[in-house]
């Protein structure tokens, strides 16, 4: 569904959830302390208050204002850097969240970090919006003479790597700094949701590749769907996309970056070429019969409902939902994530394409 066509999803509308109501994430902020901690899979109720030490600790070189984190009731965001807007939280249980599913894109790709037809003599590489940094340490690791270097807005990568690899914090979409032509391979994956601009990411990529060098979009959408309507209008699945698609045109950051082609058409605006394209159904719960999709679905099972309130929050602040609100709509999701009955998926598309020689 195109964004433009999607209605707005309150929490009345979401199956058997309480009355929406009005906020802003800018109450939440300022009501914060007042609110009570919405955690990781609901599992405690306490803030992790080591988080911040542990940052600051394994961040020493960091300005302080990268680790003032905006809270929003219990959970942490990143700071104010450039115009970055990102919903989902930055602390321990997204971050988890975040490891499990490198794992889930690396086994989906059996076990290959990218589609790009990458040569020898790879020696400069580019992570956009890295997250826990774990697909630029592997990277890294695999090609000890490339030089890697993961961005992110929040500083929320291990600090020990292998000595080839380092993060930067930093916004995406404000203008490139590097100079022209400098590196090989561009890798951005899973910024839906985070980006105004997707021809000025791409056209920024453009210009930072080397003739010759390529570039690798990865995208998710954001709403389930079934094969055999067990995942329909009428369950919390199949509401969790119209939610995330409202969040995201609130923000101003489309959720719908694969029903769009807005890869593609971007990449080919920029001027890469031979550009192509891999759509996949990734599968979600124990339902798949085949070995491989059963493992990839009940990592992103765990994944997803381990935090479904870090990823919910922020957005569900900007639609007016209360915390217990989305609270109630979490734990719905995740009796149905754990159902065997329930046979979702949802579509992730790999674009690639190589500036010209
Ligand atoms: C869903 S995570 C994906 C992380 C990683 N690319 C992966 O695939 O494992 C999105 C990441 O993009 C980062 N991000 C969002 N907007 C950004 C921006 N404007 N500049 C830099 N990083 C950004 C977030 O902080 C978050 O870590």
């Amino acid at each position: 569904m195109s964004s433009k066509q999607q209605p707005t999803t309150t929490a009345s509308e979401a199956p058997g959830a309480l009355p929406a109501t009005t906020g802003s994430a800018e109450d939440a902020v300022e009501d914060a302390s007042a609110e009570q901690a919405v955690n990781p899979g609901d599992e405690a109720d306490e803030a992790d208050s080591s988080y911040d030490d542990d940052a600051a600790n394994s961040t020493a070189s960091l300005s302080e204002s990268i680790l003032n984190y905006r809270k929003i009731h219990g959970r942490t965001y990143h700071s104010n850097v450039g115009d970055a807007e990102y919903w989902g939280a930055n602390d321990e249980g997204q971050n988890e969240s975040l490891d499990i599913i490198h794992h889930v894109l690396t086994l989906q790709l059996d076990g290959e970090l990218h589609k790009v037809p990458l040569k020898d003599g790879i020696h400069r590489v580019l992570d956009v919006g890295t997250g826990t940094g774990l697909w630029a340490i592997d990277f890294g690791d695999k090609h000890p003479s490339a030089e890697v270097i993961g961005i992110d807005v929040s500083p929320i990568q291990p600090a020990w790597v292998p000595p080839n690899v380092r993060f930067e914090i930093d916004d995406v979409t404000q203008p490139w700094t590097f100079p022209p032509s400098t590196f090989d391979f561009i890798h951005i994956r899973w910024l839906f949701g985070s980006i105004k601009d997707w021809d000025a990411l791409f056209a920024e990529a453009f210009s930072a590749l080397k003739p010759g060098g390529w570039i690798e979009s990865h995208e998710a959408s954001a709403q389930f769907h079934s094969d055999d309507d067990s995942v329909n209008e009428n369950t919390a699945m199949g509401q969790f996309g119209k939610f995330f698609i409202e969040g995201g045109l609130k923000m101003g950051r489309s959720m719908t970056v694969v029903e769009d082609g807005v890869q593609r058409e971007g990449i080919e605006k920029a001027g890469f070429v031979n550009v192509e394209e891999w759509d996949y159904k990734s599968p979600f719960g124990a339902w798949p019969e085949d070995e491989k999709s059963r493992e990839i679905g009940m990592f992103q099972q765990l994944a997803t409902s381990r935090d479904v309130a870090g990823s919910m929050l922020y957005m569900g602040t900007l639609l007016g939902w209360r915390p217990e609100e989305v609270q109630v709509y979490a734990a719905k999701l995740r009796r149905e994530f754990r159902s065997k009955d329930m046979r979702g998926y949802y579509m992730q598309k790999i674009v690639w394409g190589q500036k010209p020689e």
